[in-house]
Parts: C-alpha cells; structure tokens; sequence
C-alpha cells in the first residue's frame, strides 16, 4: 500500500495550492504546477462543489498572472515536502534504467531528477540496461542479435559489441551527472559517479540445449565496497558486466543485475525506469480509461498475478519487470517500482507523489490486509464501537455487519483486527462509498488508514467504479488531503440520498479515481 513511509505529501501541498487558487481566485495555477491540472484535488475546507462543476474534473482555476500566486504555492509546496526529505535521507534506492530510455534521449532529465533525489541523502546505485545500444553495435558488424529463453546469446562478436555499448553509455551517463550549466537544474550539483567490478557472474552455461557463451548470471556482489563508495557520497554506476574469478567477462541483464544489488543491499527501494507505463488494473486487458494504471500492488496479489502469466521473455510483457520486483520482494526490498521513462519528471512523480505514477509492488508481509469474513465480525464490532458511542460513526448492527461482512476490508495482526472500512457500491453511480473507516487508537498515524483506504480504492476499480465518497463529520480534514474533494449531498447517488440523515449534516467527500 502507498502509505505514508514511501508516498509523498505534494498532496497535502496541492491541496495548499488549490486553497491559495481559491484564495487569488483569478489565478491560474497551470503555468507553475503543470500537474495540477488533472489532479483530483484543489479544494479548500469548507469550498463545496456544487454536482454541476463535477462535469469537469477539477473545477477550472480562472487565469491571472502567476507572480500573484507564486508564494501562496510555493513556500507551502516546498514546505510539504520536507517530512520526505527526511524520511528518505541516508535510503538505498537502486534504479534500473532500460537502455531504451537512454536511446530516446530520456537520460539528461532522469540524471537531473537523479542528482536531485541524491542531493536530498538518498544513496542511489544506478544500474543502465544496453539492448538497443548492443542491438545497434551488431548491426552495424553485420551480426544478427539472438535470443533464447528471454536471454541473449552472447557470442565473441555479441560481447565485443556489449563492451563497447557499455562503454560508450557510461561516458554519456558521466557526461549527463557533470553538467552544471548555470540556470540549469543541474547548477551547482556535484555528483560523483563511480563504476567498478562489484558484480561476480558465472555462465548460464546450456539451456535445453542452447549455449549461451558469454551470457552470465549474478553469483555475488560486492555489498561493503558499494556500502563504502555510497557511504563516501558518490552515486554507484553498474553496468550489466560481472567477471569470474578467472578473470572472464559476462554479459547480464540490466534487470538481474539491478534486482540481485538491491537484494544484497537489502536496499529501500528498486524502481525499473521502464518502456512500459506499469501494470494495469486488468493487465490483460487494454489501456483505456477504465482499465488504468495500478498503482500498488500487494506482493501476494503480485505472486498471483505473476502465476497466471506467460513468461516475461520480452521488456514489454506484464511479467517482464513484475518477476524481478516480486523477486525482490520476497528477499526483503519493501518496494519495487515499474515507471515509465515516457512521462518527464516520472522518478519524481513515483517518489514524491502521494499516488505515484507507475505500478509499486509492496511487502505487507507485516500484517494482514485482507477482505473480511463472517469470522471477522466480532473484532469488527469491537474496534468500531467506541467510535459509534462517542458520536463519530453511525450506529451499525451486529445483523447488519454479518449481512455486509464481505463489503468490509480489514487489518489484521495476530487474531486482533487493528482496522477496518466497507464498500458500498452503487453501480447506477458508477461510485462507491466508503464507510466505517477506523483504525484502533493504538495504532493511529501508522499508515493504516491509508492503506484501508488505498485497498478500498483498489476493490472499486476492480468493480469498475470511477469515484469513491465517504460522510463524515469529523474527519475531513483527513480525507481532503487525500485527494477527496467536497460536494453537496446533492451529488449522492439517488439511493443514497434517500438514506441521508439531513439531521447529522455529514459533509459529503468524492475522490475520483485515476
Ligand atoms: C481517521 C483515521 C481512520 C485515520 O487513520 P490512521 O491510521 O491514524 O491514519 P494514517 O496513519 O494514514 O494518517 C495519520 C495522519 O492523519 C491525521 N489524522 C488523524 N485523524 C484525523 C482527523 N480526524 N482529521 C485530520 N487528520 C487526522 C493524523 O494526525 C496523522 O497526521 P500526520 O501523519 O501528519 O501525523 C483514524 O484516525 C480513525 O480511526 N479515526 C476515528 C474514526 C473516524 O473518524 N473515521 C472516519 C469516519 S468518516
């Protein structure tokens, strides 16, 4: 779940500015914060949508000049930020970028945003893939790429071109962590890179028959000499290169290699800097609206999901990068990433972004966030009834929880249920509502109604549902900097409005999912 340890607050900050938006209300925020438009957030407490303005998503800022908006945005932006700062300073983050991105002039920007996430104490081992760039050196000897089992066959002249590939990106990836022109991004920045020989291969040797020659396998890396190169401030540049003790060089993957160093590291964070835009809700299916990115996946619905796949042999296969993250996973790297390269900015956006842009696949190995059963309802009734008598959630029935048991999504640790919440569904409204999200006093400001609230939008777009809301009296705050906005009870679906208790005046929230 994208819970407050990896997902960033520029959320909260959105909300800032869309606050500062309403406040300098002929303002366009567009030209400082390209992204907020489209974002579903930009509301002040107490600013109600009327139904109408829900025809565009969000509400259209007027236009004015930016220098009227400029410190209303940016000291509450930039302030927003900094609990992330800290949370990821002296982190291990291990970055995978496919050599196509470099191929599509991608890596100018992706080392800026690189040095930037360094500069804020995040140790960053960078891994760069090379199959265009080695494709192209073949091509040009005349010598045809092969490939077997997803594999290449590293041949004498398959080698040859690898090292010289490798050796060429290298220099341009030192060549792009050097710049520092002023009025650049890049002003000021001191980025040492450093390569070395910290990856011992062996040969795949034959498979089925197949002589893979050259092509290798990760047996060990180095952990302490990476250790003392990040620990003395440098960035770790890996190649996809390993040699044997005999001295002889093996051609890996960018993939194994960026998964087998974040394993050994046991690093904060893998992220695949990919030519896909991550995995989808229906990764069978078609890109289309209702069909978007998944944002979090949990490690077990990722192993899953991995099993009913064909295997990822190609960059653009669902399981290509999925296998590595689970992998990762499974030995101890709580977060995996699959980005896009495709989209500017996307490392910030994944890091620093309260939802991210591409797929996160997530250990929670720690407790246990699953759907509820008939099982469930006495812990159910005992964490939300303290909460019904002191006035903050409506009265429930025990009848009433056992008929819904199944709408309910729970926390779990050791047989005590710490925190639940239900989905409602109401398909006419192509919407959903979230109802008794609670978690038990002692374990507040863990994350865990974040993560309730992140599985509950997970089951609404499985159910095809564009929005959740939720009624709440006293918790709006919460919700509003989570992306929901705030609408009049007008909005609700009909059969929901007829159950409104006009007496209770709950505010009504809406997130529109992505
Ligand atoms: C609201 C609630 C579900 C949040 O769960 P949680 O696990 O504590 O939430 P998270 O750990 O994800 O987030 C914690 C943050 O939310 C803030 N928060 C908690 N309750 C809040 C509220 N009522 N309004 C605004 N912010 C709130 C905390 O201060 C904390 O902020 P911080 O990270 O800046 O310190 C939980 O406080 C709760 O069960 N409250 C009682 C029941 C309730 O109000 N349910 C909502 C019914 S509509």
């Amino acid at each position: 779940m994208r819970n407050q340890q990896s997902k960033l607050l520029i959320i909260g900050v959105l909300v800032v500015a869309g606050a500062c938006g309403a406040l300098v209300s002929s303002l366009t925020l567009a030209p400082i914060f390209p992204f907020f438009r489209g974002n579903s957030l930009g509301t002040l407490p107490g600013t109600v949508f009327h139904p109408a303005a829900f025809t565009h998503w969000p509400p259209e800022p007027e236009s004015a000049p930016m220098s009227a908006v400029f410190n209303f945005t940016f000291v509450p932006w930039f302030r927003s930020v900094a609990p992330y700062i800290h949370k990821f300073r002296n982190q291990t983050f291990v970055v995978g970028v496919c050599g196509e991105a470099i191929a599509a002039g991608k890596l100018p920007h992706i080392a800026q945003d690189l040095a930037l996430i360094q500069s804020m104490g995040v140790k960053i081992v960078l891994v760069h893939g090379f199959r265009p760039q080695v494709n192209e050196q073949l091509k040009a000897k005349g010598h045809a790429a092969k490939y077997s089992h997803g594999m290449r066959i590293t041949d004498e002249v398959a080698l040859d071109s690898a090292q010289e590939a490798a050796g060429q990106l290298r220099y341009e990836i030192e060549a792009a962590f050097s710049q520092g022109l002023p009025n650049t991004p890049m002003a000021g920045s001191t980025v040492r890179v450093i390569s070395g020989n910290f990856i011992t291969a062996r040969p795949v040797g034959i498979l089925d028959g197949v002589d893979f020659k050259h092509s290798g396998m990760v047996r060990k890396v180095d952990t302490g000499a990476i250790g003392r190169v990040l620990d003395f401030g440098a960035m770790v540049l890996l190649s996809p290169f390993g040699f044997s003790p005999t001295g002889e060089a093996f051609n890996l993957t960018m993939e194994e290699v960026a998964t087998s160093v974040a394993i050994a590291l046991q690093a904060d964070k893998l992220i695949f800097i990919t030519e896909i835009p991550g995995i989808r809700v229906k990764p069978l299916e078609a890109e289309g609206d209702n069909n978007p990115i998944d944002t979090e996946l949990p490690l077990a619905a990722a192993e899953q999901l991995l099993a009913t796949l064909a295997p990822g042999e190609r960059p653009t296969d669902t399981a290509f990068y999925l296998q590595h993250c689970v992998k990762a996973c499974k030995a101890g790297v709580e977060r995996s990433h699959i980005i896009p390269f495709a989209i500017d900015g996307s490392l910030l956006l994944e890091i620093y972004v309260h939802d991210g842009i591409g797929t996160m696949v997530v250990d929670e190995k720690l407790e246990n966030l699953r759907e509820a059963t008939a099982d469930d309802v006495g812990g159910i009734l005992q964490l939300i009834e303290p909460f019904e008598k002191d006035g903050t959630l409506v009265k429930r029935s025990r009848t009433e929880i056992e008929r819904d048991a199944d709408h309910y999504t729970i926390v779990e640790h050791d047989g005590v249920i710490f925190a639940c919440a239900a989905l409602y569904p109401y398909p006419e409204g192509k919407t959903g509502e979230m109802a008794a999200l609670t978690v038990s006093p002692q374990s507040q400001s863990q994350g865990d109604g974040e993560k309730i609230l992140k599985r509950i939008e997970q089951r609404a777009r499985a159910a095809g549902l564009q929005s959740i809301f939720v009624l709440t009296t006293r918790t709006m705050h919460w919700f509003i900097k989570r992306g929901f906005v705030q609408v009049d009870p007008e909005w609700l679906p009909e059969a929901r409005k007829r159950k409104y208790n006009w007496d209770r005046r709950s505010q009504v929230l809406v997130k529109k999912l992505a």
